[in-house]
């Protein structure tokens, strides 16, 4: 196992952190567990060196916790350091934080968390938080003893993450989505690098977009932009070394469900270092961003000249929905989503061809026609 800096903190973290979201499970419910083999493979993966370990209150139908509270008995509690988050949802009051806390504490058997995040920070929750006074109550566990470092993992736009980092002045951490197609979305890499130079250790979660930049079976023009590179390496190596290459990264955090890929990513782990894909890799890199991005329907750069729509129709969030769907074969996910995230009167079938939009965008994209595709796509209607 490689070892790495975490921020200011003067700590060594694994390069490879457990994410306990995506354990194994039985019956495909994503309560029950298979505890024999999830078991095995944290204990495993603990084993050879890594000793970071990631869960929340909310991860299988609040079974992560008490479940990693388990694994880590027989003296493997020790040996990592334990990450989980107040779920920012539950928070109405400053009570509220100490009872979950408390019940956090008994779920996972322990007396202290080493790494505390607020959970999922978006701009409502953050304000929120701040009427609830949350950071003298974080203080008070600082200095008890019962929370080792604070930090917090975020879900929102730039500009909310910027508003946050630069909020409170004793974050030790945070977590970001990021990955090679994730270079311009949600923090992005300019938060990534605003962090790590106020000396925040960098936690990236979901470094292989939750598992879309492995699939077994890619499009062809992905597979191609591979081909053309001498290194035998898997999809997922790929956006692993990406991510470890980058000296402002602290730790990935994956979330493996079998033991085939605990093995393989430590092993990738072993491997990795700052610095170390070359000019080809890079190159390489970039040619498979942009097979990527040529599956994606519609060319809208999420610029939002366009908005607002004078009927309401949520027009770059449609386009992005459709764009990923179908980037990454997701169709029934895309569904669902467009289902649950969009009100009736933000969907694309609310449009009425006033052209507005189109008069606006300087991408020159054919909004109303791609609207009618997005939505026949995202609904299964036919356009
Ligand atoms: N705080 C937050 O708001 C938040 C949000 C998201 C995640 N997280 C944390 O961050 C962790 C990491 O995110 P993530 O789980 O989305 O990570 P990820 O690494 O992007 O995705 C994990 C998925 O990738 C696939 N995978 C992993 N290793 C592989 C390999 N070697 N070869 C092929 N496929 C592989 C698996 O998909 P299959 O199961 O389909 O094979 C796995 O379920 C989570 O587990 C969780 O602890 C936190």
């Amino acid at each position: 196992m490689k070892y790495r800096n975490f921020g200011n903190t003067g700590l060594k973290v694994s390069a490879l952190g457990f994410g306990c979201m995506r354990l194994p499970v039985v019956d495909g419910d994503s309560g029950k567990i298979d505890e024999p083999l999830a078991t095995a493979m944290l204990r495993n993966a603990i084993d050879q060196g890594l000793n970071y370990v990631d869960t929340a209150w909310t991860y299988h139908s609040e079974q992560s916790e008490p479940f990693v509270g388990r694994v880590l008995q027989d003296g493997y509690r020790e040996k990592v350091n334990l990450a989980t988050k107040m779920p920012s949802w539950l928070v109405k009051s400053h009570e509220d934080l100490e009872r979950l806390f408390k019940t956090q504490l008994e779920r996972l058997q322990t007396d202290h968390i080493d790494f505390y995040l607020l959970h999922a920070l978006n701009a409502g929750y953050w304000d929120n938080y701040l009427k609830v006074r949350v950071f003298d109550w974080a203080e008070r566990k600082l200095a008890e003893g019962q929370i080792r470092h604070l930090g917090f993992s975020f879900h929102d736009r730039y500009e909310v993450f910027n508003k946050i980092l630069n909020g409170y002045d004793n974050w030790d951490f945070c977590q970001l989505q990021y990955n090679y197609m994730d270079v311009d979305e949600q923090a992005g890499k300019r938060g990534v690098l605003e962090a790590a130079e106020k000396g925040l250790g960098v936690i990236v979660m979901e470094p292989l977009r939750g598992g879309k930049l492995a699939v077994q079976d890619p499009p062809a023009q992905v597979a191609e932009a591979f081909s053309q590179s001498q290194r035998d390496w898997t999809m997922a190596e790929w956006a692993l070394q990406w991510l470890w290459d980058q000296p402002e990264v602290s730790l990935l955090l994956s979330g493996m469900s079998t033991m085939e890929q605990v093995e393989q990513n430590l092993q990738s782990a072993s491997r990795s270092g700052v610095g170390n894909l070359s000019e080809d890799d890079h190159a390489t890199v970039s040619r498979v961003q942009q097979a990527w991005s040529g599956l994606a329907p519609v060319a809208c750069t999420n610029c939002e000249y366009c908005m607002p729509c004078p009927n309401g129709v949520q027009i770059p969030r449609i386009f992005k929905l459709y764009n990923e769907s179908v980037m990454y074969d997701r169709q029934r996910r895309g569904q669902n989503a467009y289902q649950n995230e969009f009100k009736d009167d933000q969907r694309a079938d609310m449009c009425v061809e006033c052209g507005q939009c189109e008069e606006l965008c300087p991408q020159s994209i054919q909004i109303i026609q791609q609207l009618k595709d997005a939505h026949a796509y995202l609904t299964g209607e036919p356009a």
